[in-house]
């Protein structure tokens, strides 16, 4: 088994879907690559999805370190990348080299930068530089302060121009596959048709060259509501309910621990 690489998820545009999903510590990361999870992503959600926040701006580089770090020390093979936070990219090309590098070094194939037009110089710079990026548009959680919320892209002619020019100048500047969120199905069909590089949908379709989700939202450790394109896998959160209560219960009644338990 060898490591993915950049070359390896380009390659499989038009022939075999991408299949990847978020993983934040040690032991899921490990059991994704030993499914055969093609790019595993640390996500910002963690900060949403394992902190608490309220959303994804309020989660640091070092925060993001800690589990990018652990995610890292259970992969063989897939294809790692760490999600650069909130202004761990904006402030200057030199702070955002730095940061992206110290992905990197965590152990890091490459790194997710969200926004189109705006962030196309510092993706630039950072390829030119050795490092590989993924784009990520549409719906992008970093900028619900400036959308108002969680809102489906390419409903309007304008919104549809944007995304199409976003990702062509992704795509010029280097990516090797763009995230597309929250998109209408037909915009996200006609972009990953324009695209030589592969776009991987989340909430856009099924056109797209493959899939990511939220790996605690498939298996139901999320609470609800979902959103529309999460398909529930298990149902984690009942069963834990009922694995720590049937614990509860017995400890209580006294049948844990039992002869075979103890020293
Ligand atoms: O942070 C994240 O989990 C993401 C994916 C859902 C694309 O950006």
């Amino acid at each position: 088994m060898r490591k993915l690489t950049i070359h390896d998820i380009i390659s499989k545009k038009g022939k075999e879907k991408i299949v990847a999903l978020t993983a934040y510590d040690y032991q899921m990361a490990k059991l994704e690559d030993e499914t055969g999870i093609d790019i595993i992503l640390v996500g910002d959600s963690v900060s949403n999805v394992l902190l608490g926040y309220d959303n994804t701006l309020r989660i640091s580089m070092d925060e993001m370190l800690v589990f990018t770090k652990a995610v890292a020390r259970g992969i063989k093979r897939a294809l790692l990348v760490g999600d650069m936070p909130f202004l761990s990219f904006q402030v200057s090309k030199e702070e955002a080299i730095k940061n992206a590098g110290e992905f990197i070094k965590a152990g890091c194939d490459a790194v997710k930068i969200e926004g189109g037009e705006e962030s196309v110089n510092v993706v630039e710079y950072l390829v030119k530089n050795g490092i590989p990026v993924m784009g990520h548009i549409g719906l992008t959680p970093q900028w619900i302060l400036k959308m108002g919320g969680y809102k489906v892209q390419g409903k309007t002619e304008e919104s549809i121009k944007k995304l199409k020019k976003d990702a062509k100048l992704l795509e010029e500047a280097g990516v090797f596959s763009i995230v597309l969120e929250g998109v209408k199905e037909e915009v996200a069909k006609e972009i990953t048709e324009d695209l030589k590089i592969p776009t991987i949908g989340i909430g856009a379709g099924r056109f797209c060259d493959g899939q990511i989700l939220v790996v605690w939202d498939i298996l139901g450790y999320t609470a609800p509501p979902y959103p529309k394109f999460v398909r529930l896998y298990e149902n984690l959160r009942e069963r834990i309910k009922e694995a720590l209560s049937k614990f509860r219960e017995d400890v209580i009644k006294g049948n844990y621990p039992s002869e075979k338990e103890i020293y």
